[in-house]
């Protein structure tokens, strides 16, 4: 059965399939250091990024379609002792009622919206919520590697977890690129079993990402008021080169 996106196990268990993958972490801090002012985080999650940024002392607000990451999020914080706000929304009719400093999308969040239009609404909401200097950065995934894929929608086992209660999460994963609509669907199968290995539950969550060449992203973001300021290479201090996979772009209102 297929069904909506992180709103059963894909969500559940999200920290423990992202569990150690904290390699972009270092890079939004140094852009926070960089623009010390209010900061929303766009398609927050389970709070991965902003929650250890938030600890730091950034002041950073949050928001994510999913209602029930927003509430692993805010279960997170409680723990923690930190106020947050972070918001139930979609980024196409972002709504936040304030202006930030820096609006970052990492997690390449942006290329979840169901189509090019939503795409470019989305980042005239980003540049609503901007103040005059204001600065936006958006990761992005660029499928090369599964553009030159010999055997698309091959299952491959991407994780298994096991939880001291004895159950385990078993993820297998498949991609499949379409040329049409240039976009990219990852399919999840995650399996729960219990401690005697009896399947549980088995759910199937496809992820579909819009993909963009780097030309055409920094057309859409010209298109939607921006001014490219940069791009950085695998959230490193290295302009974006044409093998990457992960890049950021910063921009800033023109
Ligand atoms: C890969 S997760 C990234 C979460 C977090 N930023 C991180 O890096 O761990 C993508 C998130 O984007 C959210 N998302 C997808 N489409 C969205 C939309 N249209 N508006 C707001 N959030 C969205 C999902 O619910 C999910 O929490």
């Amino acid at each position: 059965m297929k069904e909506g996106l992180y709103s059963g196990l894909d969500a559940e268990f999200y920290d423990e399939l992202l569990e150690g993958e904290l390699e972009d972490l270092p890079f939004w801090r140094m852009l926070l250091e960089s623009n010390p002012g209010p900061a929303l985080e766009v398609g927050c999650g389970t709070g991965r990024i902003m929650l250890p940024l938030i600890q730091e002392g950034h002041r950073i607000d949050g928001m994510d379609s999913s209602k029930r990451m927003v509430d692993l999020l805010l279960e997170k914080a409680d723990q923690l002792n930190l106020t947050v706000d972070a918001r139930v929304q979609v980024m196409e009719d972002l709504d936040m009622g304030k202006s930030y400093d820096l609006v970052f999308i990492p997690g390449f969040s942006l290329q979840m919206v169901e189509s090019r239009e939503l795409l470019k609404q989305s980042l005239k909401q980003f540049h609503n919520h901007l103040s005059p200097e204001g600065k936006l950065a958006v990761s992005l995934f660029f499928p090369w590697e599964e553009l030159e894929e010999d055997e698309p929608g091959e299952w491959r086992l991407r994780k298994k977890i096991k939880r001291p209660d004895g159950t385990r999460l078993v993820c297998h994963q498949s991609t499949v690129i379409n040329y049409e609509d240039q976009s990219l669907v990852v399919e999840n199968r995650y399996t729960l079993l219990d401690n005697e290995r009896n399947q549980l539950n088995e759910e199937l969550r496809d992820i579909r990402l819009l993909w963009f060449y780097p030309h055409e992203f920094h057309l859409l973001l010209e298109e939607c008021g921006f001014e490219l300021l940069d791009t950085y290479s695998d959230f490193q201090d290295e302009p974006m080169d044409e093998q990457t996979p992960h890049a950021v772009f910063l921009a800033r209102k023109s």
